[in-house]
């Protein structure tokens, strides 16, 4: 294996890396591979790897030099116990996933692959399996994995939109607004799950639970959302959007105008998504010796034809999910024993309420995820307690027709029934969600 160049410098290489560019490409698809078979949202381990991405790439400084997609997060997880990784919580699922994943394909096919490429391409996958856009990534990231990077200046939950702009700035990003906003659209999958929430004015900091009303599906309900949730929180009943998300909503940030498109235009994220991700997975790493920019990608074929049809088979057998109600949902609320997730066919958390789009409407947009999923509840992943229920009030789910447009939700009327709550069992205040 090639010796990586010293601190500061670090090139992509992955010929070097990798023996060949032939030899790399096929070390790319069994880490894709590799990562359709791990990932699910069962454990949480999808958005878990997500998340590890932005981890490990974003603690690149630009005037230093220093830190970026390098596998450090793996010693810096080891470390965990030191508050200096603090902001690293919550990624041990990855962490432990990643662990496993490097040496079985050291062992299969690749022993050269890094971590550092590992994680960035989990990441990719991790996307594409929660229906998001397929994002072609360059290989050849060389590991500094016994080391550590500096993560003060990491971003937090209580970041308002200047600070995160500042933040991507730093790291080197080209367009550091549309890094801000676009970025963010992560969190339209996973969940809060470890964090402590700072009190930071304006979010709901009352512990873990999904960001969004749907976090399983990778699109831009997370702006809806994020609108929405500002303008009327009892709405979002379940959400747990940071205030470093919703402060980018609010009128007059540099931010506003963009997260209302993303709002908008589904495509435009995803065609955004794409490029902004593909910078992230390369900070800190430079393209340009080894003859690439960062928006090549070895990735011939990406997202076809190995990219999973939804549902992906990870959900065909999914551990059983806790779902936590809190003590004032009735039990008549609670029926059957069947869970309104599904395995086929559309996402029910993605439908609308049928009939409630008559509702007066007072919000300015709203969208049909966060009323479905007021009326049944999503689960959280693979984690702990997390409050699951609620009712949205009437005017929460009427559609303006530009976001019917936007919307991929099916028609209303191949809507689920939606009874809240619908097909969780109830035991005690803890239900088992099963699927067909
Ligand atoms: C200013 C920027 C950001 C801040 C302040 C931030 C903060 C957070 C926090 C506090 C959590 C909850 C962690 C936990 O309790 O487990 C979280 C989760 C998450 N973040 Fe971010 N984040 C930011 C940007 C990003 C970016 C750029 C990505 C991906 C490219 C990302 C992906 C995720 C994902 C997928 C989760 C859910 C993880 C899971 O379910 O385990 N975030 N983020």
């Amino acid at each position: 294996m090639a010796v990586p160049p010293a601190w500061g410098k670090t090139v992509l290489d992955p010929v070097g890396i990798y023996g060949s560019l032939q030899h790399a490409r096929e070390c790319m698809r069994l880490a894709r591979r590799t990562a359709r078979d791990y990932l699910n949202f069962g454990d949480g381990s999808l958005p878990n790897c997500l998340r590890m991405s932005f981890h490990d790439a974003a603690t690149y400084l630009k005037d230093q030099d220093v830190g970026g997609a390098n596998g450090s997060i793996m010693r810096e997880l080891e470390e965990g116990a030191l508050p200096r990784f603090k902001q690293h919580d919550g990624l041990q699922i990855c962490h432990a996933l990643i662990k496993t994943a490097v040496p079985l394909m050291r062992a299969t096919g690749c022993p050269q692959i890094t971590y550092a490429d590992t994680i960035q391409h989990f990441a990719a996958t991790a996307v594409e399996m929660a229906q998001g856009p397929a994002v072609p990534l360059l290989m050849g990231r060389p590991d500094r994995i016994n080391e550590t990077d500096p993560v003060e200046h990491f971003s937090t939950e209580c970041f308002d939109p200047e600070q995160q702009i500042n933040f991507w700035g730093n790291s080197g990003f080209n367009d550091s607004i549309k890094a801000t906003v676009v970025l963010s659209g992560a969190h339209s999958i996973g969940n809060v799950r470890a964090a402590k929430m700072r009190n930071c004015t304006q979010a709901k900091n009352d512990g873990l639970g999904p960001f969004t009303s749907n976090p399983y599906k990778f699109d831009n309900h997370y702006f809806l959302e994020a609108i929405n949730y500002h303008q009327m929180p009892r709405a979002y009943p379940n959400n747990h959007l940071m205030y470093s998300d919703i402060s980018q909503t609010f009128y007059g940030t540099r931010t506003f105008m963009l997260l209302y498109k993303y709002a908008q235009n589904n495509t435009l994220f995803f065609q955004d998504w794409r490029t902004e991700f593909q910078e992230l997975s390369m900070l800190g790493v430079s393209p340009t010796q080894a003859g690439y920019t960062i928006h090549d990608g070895f990735c011939d074929g990406c997202g076809e034809p190995e990219s999973v049809a939804w549902p992906h088979p990870s959900f065909a057998a999914p551990p059983a999910l806790p779902l936590f109600f809190p003590p004032d949902v009735p039990a008549s609320a609670i029926t059957g024993g069947v869970a309104t997730m599904t395995t086929t066919g559309p996402n029910p958390h993605q439908t609308r309420v049928p009939g409630a789009s008559v509702a007066a409407a007072p919000a300015p947009m709203v969208d049909a995820a966060a009323s479905a999923t007021a009326a049944a509840p999503a689960p959280a992943m693979g984690m702990a307690p997390a409050e699951a229920a609620g009712t949205a009030p009437a005017g929460a789910v009427a559609m303006g027709p530009a976001m019917a447009a936007a919307s991929d939700a099916p028609p209303a009327a191949e809507a689920p029934a939606a009874a809240p709550n619908a097909g969780a069992v109830r035991e005690g205040s803890v239900a088992t969600a099963s699927l067909p």
